[in-house]
Parts: C-alpha cells; sequence; structure tokens
C-alpha cells in the first residue's frame, strides 16, 4: 500500500518536472534570425521610425506588431498608427517566407501604390491597409492571393473600377474597400464570392443598378453596406430574402421607387436607406412584426404613409425619419424612446407629443418641422 503510494507520488513529481520544463522553455518565442533581420532592413528602409520600436537586442517574437509560428518565422506583420511613416509600402515583405497575415492601418503619409511584389505573397489569409495615402487602381495582382480570408482596403486613395480578378478570390468571407474614389458599377465578377459574409463598398463613387446576383449567389452575406455612392434603381427585394442578413445600408445613393416588403420580415437589425428617392409607405418597417429592427433610418426621401396606427416593434432603440412626407400623429408606443435616437423632424405630423420631463427639456429640433404636434417642447396641446 505505502509502495504504491510512493509510486503515485513520484509519478507525479515527474510529471510537475515535465510541465514545469515545458514552461521555462518557450520554444514558440524564438524569432527566426533570418526573419529580425530582415524586419530590420524594413526598419531601415523606412528610416528607423520611432513609431517602431522594434528593439535588435530583445527576441522580435515579441515585437509590437509582430508574431511568430513555431519555428520562429514572422506569420503576423502589422504596423498600427504610425503619423512618422512616410512615402511607399516598404520592400522585402516577400522575404518573410511564412507571412499569413499583413497589416497597415493608419498611417496617413504611406503613399504610392501597392507594390506588385504583394502578389508573390500567397500565403496571406489576411491583407489589410487602412487608412493611407496610398493612391492607384486595385492591382491585379492581388487575385494571385487565393487564401484571402480578409481583405480590407478601405479609407485610402484608390482609383478606378472595382477589379473583375477580386472574384478568383473566392475564399473572402470579409471584403471591405469603402472610403476610396472608385468609380464604375458593381462588377457581376463578385458574384463569385460565394463565403463573403460582410461586403462593404460604401463611400466611393459607384453607379449603376444593386445587381440581383448579390441576393441570388451572395447567400452567406450577413452585412451588405453600400451606402454614400450613386447607385440608381429599386432596392432588389431579394435582398431582404438572403438567409443570414442582419444589416442593410443603402443611404445616400439615388434609389427609387416603394422599399420592397421584404426589409420588413424581421430579420434585419440595422436598416439604414436615409437619403434616397424612396417613395410610399414604409410602416411595415416600423411595426412589431419586424421583431428585431434596432436602428432604422429613412431620413430625406419622399415617404408617406400614416404614422398613427403604426404597433411599434419593442426592438426600436434609433428612428430617423426627418425630411419624408409622413402624416398622422405619433404612434402610441412612441414615448419609449430614448429622446436622443428619434428624429421626427420636416414631415407632415399633428397631434400631442408625449407628456413627460423628459420631452419637456428635449431639443425641439427633433419634432420640428411639422404641420400641428404640440405639447413636449412646444406649446400644449389646445
Ligand atoms: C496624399 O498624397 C497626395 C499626393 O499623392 C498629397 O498631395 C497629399 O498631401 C497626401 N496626403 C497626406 C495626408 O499625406
Ligand atoms: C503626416 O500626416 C499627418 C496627418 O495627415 C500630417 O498632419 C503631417 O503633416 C504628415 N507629416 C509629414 C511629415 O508629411
Ligand atoms: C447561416 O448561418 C448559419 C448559422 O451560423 C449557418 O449554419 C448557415 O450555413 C448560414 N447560411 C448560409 C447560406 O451561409
Ligand atoms: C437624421 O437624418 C438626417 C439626414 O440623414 C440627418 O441630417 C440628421 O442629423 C439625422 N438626425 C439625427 C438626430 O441624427
Amino acid at each position: 500500500m505505502a509502495q504504491a503510494h510512493l509510486i503515485i507520488v513520484s509519478l507525479l513529481l515527474v510529471l510537475a518536472l515535465f510541465v514545469d520544463l515545458s514552461y521555462s522553455q518557450p520554444i514558440t518565442d524564438l524569432c527566426h534570425p533570418h526573419d529580425k533581420k530582415v524586419l530590420l532592413r524594413i526598419k531601415n528602409h523606412l528610416g528607423n521610425p520611432s513609431s517602431l520600436s522594434w528593439d535588435p537586442n530583445t527576441d522580435c517574437a515579441g515585437w509590437t506588431g509582430i508574431q511568430c509560428n513555431s519555428q520562429g518565422h514572422v506569420i503576423r506583420f502589422a504596423i498600427n498608427q504610425a503619423l512618422d511613416i512616410h512615402g511607399p509600402i516598404p520592400p522585402f515583405l516577400d522575404r518573410l517566407p511564412a507571412l499569413t497575415s499583413l497589416y497597415f492601418d493608419g498611417i496617413p503619409n504611406l503613399s504610392g501604390p501597392i507594390p506588385s511584389y504583394i502578389g508573390k505573397l500567397t500565403k496571406l489569409t489576411d491583407f489589410s491597409i487602412i487608412g493611407t495615402n496610398v493612391t492607384g487602381p486595385i492591382p491585379e495582382f492581388l487575385g494571385q492571393l487565393t487564401n484571402l480570408n480578409l481583405l480590407y482596403l478601405y479609407s485610402n486613395k484608390f482609383t478606378g473600377p472595382i477589379p473583375n480578378f477580386l472574384g478568383l478570390l473566392k475564399s473572402l468571407v470579409y471584403l471591405d474597400i469603402s472610403s476610396n474614389l472608385l468609380t464604375g458599377p458593381i462588377p457581376v465578377a463578385l458574384a463569385q464570392l460565394t463565403n463573403i459574409e460582410i461586403l462593404s463598398l460604401s463611400s466611393n463613387k459607384l453607379s449603376g443598378n444593386i445587381p440581383d446576383f448579390i441576393a441570388q449567389k451572395l447567400k452567406s452575406i450577413k452585412i451588405l453596406e453600400l451606402n454614400y455612392n450613386s447607385l440608381s434603381g429599386p432596392i432588389p427585394p431579394s435582398l431582404g430574402f438572403l438567409p443570414n442578413i442582419s444589416s442593410i445600408g443603402l443611404a445616400g445613393n439615388q434609389l427609387s421607387g416603394p422599399i420592397p416588403k421584404s426589409l420588413g420580415r424581421g430579420n434585419l437589425n440595422f436598416i439604414r436607406l436615409s437619403q434616397n428617392k424612396l417613395t410610399g409607405d414604409a410602416s411595415f418597417l416600423f411595426e412589431k412584426a419586424n421583431k428585431n429592427v434596432m436602428i432604422l433610418e429613412v431620413a430625406n426621401n419622399l415617404l408617406k404613409f400614416d404614422f398613427t396606427k403604426v404597433d411599434l416593434a419593442p426592438s426600436l432603440s434609433t428612428m430617423n425619419i426627418s425630411h419624408n412626407m409622413i402624416y398622422g400623429s405619433l404612434p402610441k408606443r412612441f414615448s419609449l424612446f430614448s429622446t436622443d435616437s428619434v428624429d421626427v423632424s420636416y414631415n407632415q405630423l399633428c397631434g400631442p407629443i408625449p407628456n413627460g420631463r423628459r420631452y419637456k427639456r428635449v431639443d425641439p429640433i427633433i419634432f420640428a418641422h411639422n404641420k400641428c404636434l404640440c405639447g413636449g417642447p412646444f406649446p400644449g396641446c389646445k
């Protein structure tokens, strides 16, 4: 009995030693000397900016923005928020043989086009250039990066059309090329991105219709953002039938016609349609049946319907219906809204604003320019 006990105790001791050893020799933290040399060359090429704290006397696996695999090879290279880095994207990144994630984020003086050697980094799964002054067309060699899962090229100065070769990146789940100077239509080549979940093309100069293939082919879409372009024509009703869609942003375009009833099916959390030329009845968007809607923005359109009888969805937390031709009175449950997330100004509404101190103190601007709203911040109703 005592012997068995001893065996168990010594076994535990050996185990403890083993565990301890594996902790004290962190093989995963050893930067490969070749990769370290490449990183220091890049730093030197960038003029040794103080925003890159990389200290040659320390293990590069611990440097800010750098991550290595178990062989010590750099797999992640990220430079964030560096105001002191100037000029083009540095060379030599193609000498990091294991690189899978490459990020440049918040470097306003990074400029010039994307260098062509980036097309050789075929192991990349994540590639981001965000908030820079990088220019030129989105280059064709990006079509070679077929392992990309994420491509974020937003808030830069890219010009020209959305290129067809983006359709070759069939593994893409996240594509955001918003806030650039891109022109032309949304190309049908994007119909090949059948794994896409987030698609943002907002704040460019895109024109033409919202193509049908978005709803027909891109069945995995969860978030669709096409705000602030020059898109025209109707909203395809099929968008509302995408199985996993939760957010649709089409604000700031020239879309016309009625809002499709499918957007009131109850699957959407965020609906942004302000600043278009949409007409007709939108009351179904506000109704209880649209049971997941949280943010509803339809300001600056040509909508015309009676607001009185709308049975407001309890999930709704933000509504902006300003600058339309909406008439009737405020619906019954209106008083549940936080007053900093509502705007009903510039319509044809009439009748009482809910009682209570909250509505007496509110900035009257959110109720201004209606037909005959009374109470709240305005004189009492007669
Ligand atoms: C961006 O680049 C343009 C020229 O390509 C230059 O005129 C402008 O000043 C740059 N902006 C910044 C923030 O560096
Ligand atoms: C870098 O960018 C910032 C922000 O755009 C700008 O204010 C600054 O002048 C630029 N610095 C140089 C040296 O170009
Ligand atoms: C929708 O989401 C569910 C749950 O995440 C997932 O299993 C399903 O495959 C998705 N459908 C499509 C068409 O992507
Ligand atoms: C409502 O939308 C209009 C137009 O988009 C905008 O000007 C206004 O500031 C918005 N109101 C609020 C309270 O955000």
